[in-house]
């Protein structure tokens, strides 16, 4: 990642902090239609269910108009609020109307936990590897960062214990328990119930970030890391982006009151509250339609489209690549041999007009090399076989030598 050296003003010193992210910059190559793109996090805009928010979105204006087009209250809209509250039984979390704030996205309940919690040189402890995005909305408040390995269970327990035992200026650990961006992976019930012990021993706030937990494909599904949190010390971030749809820009904060009261004041600052429209038209559509009917769909397609990509890899891929095997969500995360950098692999693919995101954008410090992560719900079943054809071509020409 390098900085870009401005002359034009006398920016702020955390702006020597903020770059474009790798995605952002690979989604806008891959706006080139022509390129099978595995790179974003995007879901699958066929099954957006665009004649249901058609209706919706007509019967809000028609039914309520003038209230949907007025200012709101800073913490959201209260019917959407109460809904959310029983949705997150989902999660295994018994809450209140009051314990949630309505976010712009789930990206805004990170940057909002960041500005709440850190002060210049405090410390964020992450998985390793951990979401870009919420680096870029971190990075803000000139964080230092500490990664802790990961494992198929998630965080390596002993790590992050040493980590707090050393460490003072930990602020918030953040993690994303469930088919975790980038790796795919989830965390075991043991970890949940560890982590919070920690953070209850240490004194410190656990950012969970949960926007595929309810894209899950097979398996049984976990409580939240909410679940075990008897003192009030977790925040959870939770997102229709992925459920039903990311241009909506809805998302919601699970808390205690005392810390919805101060992200409220946060709110209020950034920008008032979410749009009422958009909020009046999910409660709607939640309370005319039936979203789990709907969140079942788009994972069967999903769970389609990660079985051909695992079946594709399998056939194509070098037996020298390894990769992950996500029981939901969006994304694999491949590893190759030590000596094989992404960036040359991702460079050739380019060539034959295929993309993903190098694995390196994913540590916020120095991190290895031979990573990327591929996305799977954005491409149509063609595509991926074709996809995964060329890269295997391009990693055969580079590992078989
Ligand atoms: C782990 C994680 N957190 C947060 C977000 C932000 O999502 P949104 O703001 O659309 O809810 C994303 C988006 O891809 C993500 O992968």
């Amino acid at each position: 990642m390098h900085h870009i050296k401005n002359n034009m003003a006398k920016y702020a010193k955390r702006m020597d902090n903020m770059y474009g992210s790798a995605t952002r910059a690979m989604l806008k190559i891959t706006r080139d239609p022509e390129i099978i793109s595995f790179a974003g996090g995007l879901p699958a805009p066929e099954l957006f269910p665009i004649q249901e928010y058609k209706e919706t979105a007509a019967n809000v204006i028609e039914q309520n108009g003038k209230a949907a087009l007025q200012y709101g209250p800073t913490e959201g809209y209260l019917p959407l609020r109460e809904k959310l509250a029983d949705r997150m039984k989902k999660y295994q979390i018994n809450t209140q109307a009051e314990n949630i704030l309505i976010t712009s996205g789930s990206q805004q309940g990170l940057d909002f936990t960041a500005k709440l919690m850190i002060d210049p040189g405090d410390i964020i402890i992450c998985e390793k590897p951990t979401y870009l995005g919420a680096m870029t909305a971190f990075n803000a408040y000139e964080p230092e960062y500490i990664e802790v390995d990961t494992d198929d269970n998630g965080m390596k327990m002993a790590e992050l214990e040493k980590v707090l035992k050393e460490n003072s200026r930990v602020k918030f650990i953040y993690v994303i328990p469930d088919f975790q961006n980038p790796s795919g992976r989830t965390w075991s019930l043991e970890n949940r119930c560890r982590l919070v012990e920690l953070a209850n021993e240490y004194d410190v706030i656990i950012l969970e970030d949960c926007p595929y937990s309810e894209l899950r494909f097979e398996g049984e599904n976990l409580p939240a890391v909410k679940y075990f949190d008897k003192e009030g010390k977790v925040i959870l971030l939770g997102t229709f982006s992925k459920i039903f749809s990311p241009g909506l820009r809805l998302g919601w904060m699970v808390a205690e009151k005392e810390i919805i009261d101060k992200i409220n004041l946060i709110k209020q600052g950034a920008d008032l509250q979410s749009s009422t429209i958009s909020q009046m038209e999910m409660d709607y559509y939640l309370e005319h339609y039936d979203i789990e009917k709907h969140i079942a769909i788009v994972n069967s397609k999903y769970k389609a489209r990660r079985d051909l990509m695992i079946q594709c890899m399998e056939k194509e891929f070098p037996k020298e690549v390894s990769y992950t095997y996500p029981k939901g969500g969006l994304f694999i995360w491949v590893t190759l041999p030590a000596e094989i950098d992404a960036a040359d692999v991702s460079d050739k693919a380019l060539e034959k007009k295929v993309a993903f995101i190098l694995g390196e954008a994913f540590y916020p410090n120095e991190g290895a090399k031979n990573n990327f992560r591929m996305n799977f719900s954005n491409m149509n079943e063609e595509r991926i076989v074709e996809g995964i054809h060329r890269l295997g071509i391009v990693l055969h020409e580079m590992i078989d030598k």
